[in-house]
């Protein structure tokens, strides 16, 4: 078995370690005695009954209700100040950990399990909470890092086509902001990937290393780490706008695909980029067929989701789009018909390049 990859990451209250490599989800349960939030789908791969608090990661538990919950589990173990505490599972489940982490006894230390690939190439650094209240997905949330990350690619075995293909596209999606040498790079490496997970240790460090620089030079999203938007306004939008029947890392594949084609209609054609074009439609592709699921979308719906979006600002529609000669840039364009009717046609191409034989 290859050693482990350590990655280090500097946040604003210490910098905290991301090990990558089989066998680390084991040597961590051996190492410790300490609580567990666990996904409650893993529960039996997780074992250890005697430590878990099993949690059903649906986006509707993703609350601060849901996190109340897990702080009760905590109190009725009788877990004191001085403890730390384990998370197991995907994004739901770290959301959820961070927040009660952050709040139990005014903050615990814990130790974060990716369980998969998005959370394991994207969300597990960086920090942040995101809980949904009533209608709104992702309104409250905080920083609280974990102390370290902890990332064992064989927990992908068990992931579905749709799940591991979507993450894959967040591993682009970064890769492709960071420059044209690391997402040449990602290329290589998802070639190398098995879909049970053997080869994904060397292109989830890559993911990661790409990640570590926008939200080190920009922890509190002000800048530099806007970037990572790329693909993510469409994404939220056609979501939204699908009735959540497209999931969210296959929703920024199409996303992705739809920026660069906006790009190409407000920039002109030497935006064009058919290398990422050509990945994000092999990736989303491997979701299945997505005619009947897209067919659903509520055009209303896209475009009120769309103009929503938070990163907007008065002085018009903030998008991130390819920059001429690689990586990405922010634009503004113009509240109008004619900026909704563009990017709803952009959207329509991508959506195309999806679906058509
Ligand atoms: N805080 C952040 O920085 C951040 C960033 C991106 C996304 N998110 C949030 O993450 C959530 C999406 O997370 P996600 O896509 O990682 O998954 P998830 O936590 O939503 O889980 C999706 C499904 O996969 C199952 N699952 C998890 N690991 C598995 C495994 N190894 N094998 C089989 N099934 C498994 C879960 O039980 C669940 O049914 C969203 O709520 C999103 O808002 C947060």
């Amino acid at each position: 078995m290859p050693a482990p990859s350590d990655i280090l990451i500097h946040a604003h209250d210490g910098d905290y370690r991301v090990r990558v490599g089989d066998g680390t989800f084991t040597a961590l349960m051996d190492a410790s005695d300490d609580p567990v939030i666990v996904d409650a789908a893993l529960v039996d791969a997780v074992g250890h009954p005697d430590r878990v608090i099993p949690f059903e990661a649906v986006e509707s538990r993703k609350t601060l209700a849901g996190v109340e919950e897990i702080i009760e589990a905590l109190r009725d173990r009788g877990v004191t100040r001085g403890r730390s505490l384990i998370a197991v599972g995907g994004g739901i489940v770290q959301d959820v950990a961070t927040a009660a982490a952050s709040l139990y006894m005014r903050g615990l230390p814990w130790r974060y399990v990716p369980t998969t690939v998005l959370a394991m190439v994207d969300s597990c650094i960086g920090g942040k909470s995101s809980l949904n209240v009533g209608p709104y997905k992702n309104l409250a949330g905080n920083f609280h890092p974990p102390a370290e990350v902890v990332i064992d690619p064989r927990f992908i075995a068990t992931l579905d086509d749709e799940a591991r293909a979507g993450g894959l596209c967040e591993a682009m999606k970064i890769t492709f902001c960071r420059g044209d040498g690391a997402y040449a790079r990602y290329l290589d490496l998802v070639a190398a990937m098995r879909t049970d997970g053997e080869g994904a240790a060397p292109l989830i460090a890559h993911a990661l290393a790409s990640k570590k620089w926008f939200i080190e030079i920009d922890e509190f999203d002000q800048a530099e780490r806007r970037q990572l938007n790329f693909g993510h306004t469409f994404a939220h939008a056609l979501e939204a706008a699908t009735g959540f029947g497209v999931s969210h890392g296959i929703a920024v594949g199409i996303g992705t695909v739809a920026a660069e084609r906006l790009a190409v209609a407000v920039d002109g054609p030497e935006h064009a980029r058919p290398e990422l074009v050509a990945e994000a439609v092999r990736l989303v592709r491997q979701a299945g067929d997505l005619r009947a699921r897209l067919a659903a979308l509520d055009r209303e719906r896209f475009r009120t989701a769309f103009l929503a979006d938070k990163k907007h600002g008065a002085d018009g529609l903030h998008v991130i789009l390819p920059a001429h000669g690689g990586t990405t840039q922010e634009r503004v364009l113009a509240r109008s018909d004619v900026t909704l009717r563009t990017l709803e046609q952009a959207l329509d191409e991508a959506i195309a390049m999806m679906v058509d034989p």
